[in-house]
This record gives C-alpha cells, sequence and structure tokens, in this order.
C-alpha cells in the first residue's frame, strides 16, 4: 500500500533521507519512530505528496507519486487521511464545519455531507459538541477531531504524526483505540512517533530511523 524504493530527500545540502526503502502492506499498522529531527515527519510529507523526493521511488494506494499530475494529488489525498503533528483546526469553524470541509471541497450534497459527518462524531464520541468551536474543547478532544476529519473521506491509507504529543495517558490510549478501529476496516495505518509507550507491546512493525536511513526494523 505504501511502497519505498531508494528514496533520498535533502533540504538544501542537509540529507534527511538516504536511500530508504520500505513497503507497508494493505491492512497493516505500522510505526516510524527515532529521535526529534530525523526524518519522520518528512517521510510522512512524502507519501501525501507534500514533498517530492530527490531520488528513489514512491507508491501509494497504487498511486505512482513520480508520475502523478498535479491535478491528481487531490485524489491521491483523497484516499490518505492525515493528522498532522499541530492540530490544524481552523478556530472561526464549529466542529461539524471542520470535519465537513473535506467533504465540501468533493461537492458531496449537504444532506449527505451530514450523514457521513454525523456518523464519523459518533465514532468519535464527540456527536454532542458538533456545533462548538475548537477552541473550547480540550486537547484530547480536538485531536478527536482531527481524527474525524482524517476518517470523512474514508481513506485506505490513514498517517498520523505525533498524534498523542502532548496528551495524557488515558486520553492518548483512547487515540490509540481509535486507529486500532480504523485499520480493523482494513485501512493501512502508519503512526509517527518518537515515544516508545506508542509501540511498546503492540506486536506491530515498527521502523526505526536513525540518520537518514532505516536502522532497523523490530516487533513492537
Ligand atoms: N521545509 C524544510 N526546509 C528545510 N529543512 C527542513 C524542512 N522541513 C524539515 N527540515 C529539516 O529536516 C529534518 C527532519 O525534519 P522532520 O520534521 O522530518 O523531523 P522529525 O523526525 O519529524 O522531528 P520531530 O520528532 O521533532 O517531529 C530537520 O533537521 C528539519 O530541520
Ligand atoms: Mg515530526
Amino acid at each position: 500500500m505504501i511502497q519505498f524504493a531508494g528514496v533520498s530527500k535533502s533540504y538544501d545540502t542537509d540529507v534527511v533521507l538516504k536511500d530508504i526503502t520500505f513497503t507497508i502492506d494493505k491492512g497493516e499498522f505500522a510505526y516510524i519512530t527515532g529521535p526529534s529531527g530525523v526524518g519522520k515527519t518528512t517521510l510522512l510529507k512524502l507519501v501525501y505528496c507534500a514533498e517530492r523526493p530527490d531520488e528513489g521511488a514512491i507508491v501509494v494506494a497504487g498511486w505512482d507519486l513520480k508520475k502523478i499530475k498535479q491535478g491528481t494529488i487531490p485524489y491521491l489525498r483523497r484516499n490518505v487521511g492525515i493528522v498532522f503533528q499541530d492540530f490544524r483546526l481552523l478556530p472561526n469553524k464549529t466542529v461539524f464545519d471542520n470535519v465537513a470541509l473535506a467533504l465540501r471541497i468533493h461537492d458531496m450534497h449537504p444532506q449527505e455531507i451530514k450523514e457521513h459527518v454525523g456518523e464519523v462524531l459518533k465514532e468519535v464520541r464527540l456527536k454532542h459538541k458538533e456545533n462548538i468551536l475548537p477552541q473550547h474543547l480540550s486537547g484530547g478532544e480536538q485531536q478527536r477531531v482531527v481524527i474525524a476529519r482524517a476518517m470523512v473521506s474514508k481513506p485506505t491509507v490513514f498517517l498520523a504524526d505525533e498524534p498523542t504529543g502532548n496528551l495524557d495517558v488515558e486520553t492518548s490510549r483512547t487515540i490509540m483505540n481509535l486507529f486500532r478501529q480504523i485499520n480493523t476496516r482494513g485501512t493501512t495505518v502508519l503512526i509517527a512517533t518518537h515515544s516508545e509507550a506508542l509501540y511498546h507491546g503492540t506486536g506491530r512493525r515498527v521502523l526505526f530511523l536513525r540518520d537518514a536511513q532505516i536502522e532497523k526494523e523490530i516487533v513492537g
């Protein structure tokens, strides 16, 4: 579902990723880890085409990103749900509108949008807060809105970048349970984190980035 072959990426002279090769299979739940600044976010950005590799091939959900046209990128992104490292909710829009935005872009009928958004807000247990502005939610609730927004277009690949960043243990657990639920439906999940607590004991594949390369792979 996600394939990297000989991928390298530099920012100016700063080599962030060098000759990276790995595959995440359809339906897998995997982690990418490594110290701060090692290139985890950069790697995820390559997956959803926010950055382009200098070398190598990347295939995501059947799209060869080397050949993908600018106009096709929105279709790729519809298939890739993303939870960014910073929340990025629109502050002046309600919970409902933040989640609905992804669907409005796709020209969906308002009634259908209402149903879809209602459904995912129920899943993250925030239906009762749909008319509230993000600033009036707790950090964990805001993160659940971000997850709902990423889920609403029913992506085949789900990326999350440090999804439990500042959240307490209990809230982190709730968030991780949501990812497991998403994965159970067949969605491929890739999580970037520096936190061992997230992958320890999960029995999932963990790729370790170090010095621009995948240093090792373990079962968490
Ligand atoms: N747009 C950019 N321009 C220049 N350098 C960048 C850019 N984005 C990232 N970098 C650099 O690339 C390196 C990797 O950054 P990246 O954000 O991918 O790391 P990370 O592993 O996600 O770190 P963290 O755990 O702190 O989130 C860092 O040294 C960073 O300064
Ligand atoms: Mg990062």
